[in-house]
């Protein structure tokens, strides 16, 4: 039987790749953030997890807005780091599982979760990003991934985006999907976005640690809460893009109610981002 072990949370800043692949994360700058990846690195490589599912939004790499789906899933059997401006990143493919794949993308539309379906797909910085926070290192430490991958894509450039109340629902469907999985299999969850930043406009630079450190509170004493706040209350309080923050939730909704959080960092900032990580196991 499949099982959902795990699940953890990170923002997806490019620049904490950049910072990776260019083997600076011991300058000053970037020493106490990276310093704070270390446990949740150690958690992730006890956990040995088989599949790990990241979700998380394109930023118009693989998707432009001309067409959005609001909801994807990949069904490929490797996908690619792809050119966002500063060439491919220096990483290993990531190997896929279409067979899960297919699975879940069945056992998602029969609950109504109607996927679009990416047979291709590279993927970018939301996805990447956090695959190196919690495997890997600097550019050459990881030769190979130790997970399969799937990626899911939610929407979170072109309005309207989906609600958190429905991306939590997402992320119990796939809870179900995965629990009906004949084969062993070890799946670790994997949020990625936020926390708060806006990265245009006149609050170019917007960060709300009150509001991060609510949400992070919330995501283990009251989860529920978090699915009733409107996008729109999401882009006031945390900044326009702190809305990534509603894949969080597909996440947190893959868990039961009740969990531990194991670890958590928060650190301001990271380029114009407030960069947040936690790690949770069921209760
Ligand atoms: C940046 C981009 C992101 O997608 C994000 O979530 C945070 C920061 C950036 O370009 O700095
Ligand atoms: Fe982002």
């Amino acid at each position: 039987m499949a099982e959902i072990i795990a699940a953890v949370t990170t923002s997806h800043v490019p620049s904490i790749g950049i910072a990776m692949d260019s083997g600076i994360t011991q300058d000053p700058y970037w020493k106490p953030l990276f310093d704070g990846y270390l446990p949740a690195k150690e958690f992730v490589k006890e956990l040995k997890p088989d599949v790990t599912i990241v979700v998380y939004n394109d930023h118009g790499l693989e998707v432009f807005l001309d067409r959005v789906p609001t909801f994807g899933i990949g069904a490929a059997a490797q996908y690619l780091s792809g050119d966002e401006g500063w060439g491919p990143r220096p990483i290993p493919p990531f190997q896929g599982d279409p067979e899960l794949s297919w699975h879940l993308i069945e056992h998602l539309v029969a609950q109504e979760f109607d996927m679009t379906m990416f047979q291709e797909m590279t993927v970018d910085h939301g996805f990447t990003v956090p695959m190196s926070v919690f495997f890997g290192g600097p550019a050459g430490e990881v030769e190979e991934w130790p997970t399969r991958v799937i990626p899911i894509t939610v929407n979170t450039i072109q309005f309207p985006l989906p609600m958190a109340a429905r991306c939590f629902k997402l992320g119990q469907a796939i809870r179900k999907a995965v629990d009906a999985y004949p084969k062993d299999t070890r799946v670790l969850i994997m949020g990625t976005g936020g926390m708060s930043h806006q990265l245009q406009g006149e609050r170019s630079g917007f960060m709300q640690p009150n509001f991060d450190r609510m949400f992070l509170d919330k995501m283990v004493t009251d989860p529920m809460a978090l699915t009733k706040i409107p996008n729109g209350v999401f882009m006031k309080e945390a900044g326009h893009e702190g809305a990534e923050l509603i894949m969080w939730l597909v996440a947190r909704g893959a868990m039961n109610l009740e969990v531990e959080e194991v670890y958590q960092h928060y650190h301001v900032s990271a380029s114009l981002t407030a960069a947040g990580l936690a790690c949770y196991r069921n209760k």
